[in-house]
């Protein structure tokens, strides 16, 4: 805007000239440039900061933002009151400078909307005399101010559609988030992170990353692949990302009633034996204790179980136990011999470490291939064309150990270093992940320590987090309301 300004003044030869953009009932003063003043002070001033004003007829911008009609003022000063305008004085008594000639034209964009104003002051003949602004010009700035109010429109519509394209990354990304408790606000999280830490790595004056600076585009552009790198959780079901033990509360009732039944079937055929036979008293003495001997291995069976569904890792033994108990059959309600437990309920029972079968920690990596389907999909602008591959890499680990695609060290890009160290982060401090509980941040640091020594974080990004107090950090606590 001041570069149209300057122009504009160039061959209008007007000392001096301003630029008001008109944003609904106000009238934003965006710039002000002035020769004679600058001259005076011998400094170009630079400390113009834009302000806005209601937006009435009455000032000289004003009539013109609200008529459209082009004043060509010869002096301001010697205005007919015959006019609803006035030329406001107090500029000129504060810098002692006198307006006189004025050419005040509207911005039309190119529905012919006035989106500005541009008002040149004070037209200079060869011997710096103020003069009036030729009639002939007026046709010239009216086109050009225009051809600059489209550009400017250009811009404010480039503005909005990138803003309603990040709400609606943040506002998507936020309800999938929220579909479990464990992922509320995670990729808030881990996007606020990535930035504190890309801006830490900006201040770096020595050390590993002395030479990298990421320019704004590129800080968006992380941005956006941070918030969108658990997008393919939309993927999973909500039943494996909520998983909290390895057999829901369902399940596990499910397990008891048929316990019950193993129960009452041993205590009905006890009753029966006796009732149909003429026991001796040590035969009856020998069907009670194998009786008992039955009930106990089932109340042991099933309090086993009890604890192993809630177990963050079980042991060989257990899982023999385990085993054991689910080789004990019993007769179902239709008489059918029946083990204690499914095939189902078994796997997921004696799932080693963690609550996730197999197949079902299969399902969750998953996420990244449905990510990176899913951001391929959008057709990003050319600064935002790495989003994809940063977002589906942050699973990935320098000793090649990663997922989807087991990149090594030389393939993994530092954003995706940056993310996964914020994601790694978050997750182990996070109080609502359903298989680790939160942790301190003190042993979550030394965690990303080790993960950076087994060479699966990058350790030069957790140097840095960990010294640069990244997690601490206050903007964070802020943006994020801790
Ligand atoms: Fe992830
Ligand atoms: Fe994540």
């Amino acid at each position: 805007m001041g570069l149209i300004v300057k122009e504009v003044r160039g061959f209008t030869h007007a000392d001096a000239g301003s630029l008001y953009i008109r944003d609904e009932n106000e009238l934003r003063f965006e710039v002000a440039q002035n020769d004679t003043i600058d001259n005076r002070l011998g400094v170009r001033k630079d400390h113009f900061r834009p302000f806005a004003l209601h937006l009435t007829s009455e000032s000289i911008a004003g009539h013109v933002a609200i008529t459209g009609e082009i004043l060509n003022i010869k002096d301001v000063y010697q205005l007919k009151g015959k006019e609803d305008f006035f030329h406001f004085k107090d500029f000129d008594l504060r810098n002692n400078y006198r307006t006189q000639s004025m050419l005040v034209v509207p911005m039309l964009d190119h529905r012919s909307d006035i989106i500005g104003v541009l008002q040149l002051i004070n037209a200079l003949d060869e011997n710096n005399q103020v003069i009036s602004f030729s009639g002939e010009v007026e046709d010239l700035v009216l086109s050009l101010s225009s051809q600059a109010a489209v550009a400017i429109r250009n811009t404010q519509l480039l503005d909005s559609i990138k803003n309603i394209f990040k709400a609606l990354v943040q506002y998507s990304v936020t309800a999938i988030d929220a579909r479990s408790p464990h992922t509320a606000g995670h990729s808030e999280r881990v996007a606020a992170l990535s930035l504190l830490l890309a801006s830490a790595i900006n201040r770096q004056t020595k050390g590993p990353f002395a030479q990298f600076s990421f320019a704004e585009e590129e800080l968006e552009e992380l941005s956006y692949a941070a918030w969108l790198h658990d997008i393919g959780k939309i993927g999973v079901p909500e039943h494996i990302l909520d998983k909290s033990a390895r057999l829901t509360d369902d399940q596990i009732e499910l397990v008891k009633t048929r316990f019950d039944l193993a129960r009452a079937r041993i205590l009905f055929n006890f009753q029966k034996r006796l009732l149909e036979e003429r026991l001796s008293n040590d035969e009856k003495s020998a069907a009670e204790y194998a009786r008992d001997k039955e009930l106990t291995q089932l109340e042991e069976g099933l309090s086993l179980v009890l604890r192993i569904n809630n177990a963050d890792s079980i042991s060989d033994e257990c899982l023999n136990a385990l085993r054991g108990i689910a080789e004990i059959e019993f007769l179902n309600f239709t008489g059918e011999r029946q083990p204690l437990f499914t095939d189902f309920e078994l796997k997921n029972l004696g799932v080693a470490r963690g609550n996730l079968t197999e197949e079902e920690y299969k399902k969750i990596q998953s996420h990244v291939s449905y990510t990176l389907n899913i951001l391929n999909r959008i057709p990003f602008t050319p600064e935002l064309n790495r989003v994809p591959l940063f977002a589906a890499a942050h699973h990935e680990m320098l000793n090649g150990t990663g997922y989807p695609q087991g990149l090594k060290a030389k393939d993994i890009p530092l954003q995706a270093r940056i993310m996964s160290t914020a994601d790694v982060y978050d997750a182990l401090v996070a109080s609502d992940r359903p298989y680790k509980r939160a942790l301190p941040v003190k042993e979550a640091l030394d965690i990303l320590l080790e993960e950076a020594q087994n060479e699966r974080l990058d350790k030069d990004v957790v140097n840095l987090f960990i010294e640069e107090k990244v997690w601490d950090d206050d903007s964070l606590k802020e943006e994020l309301d801790f």
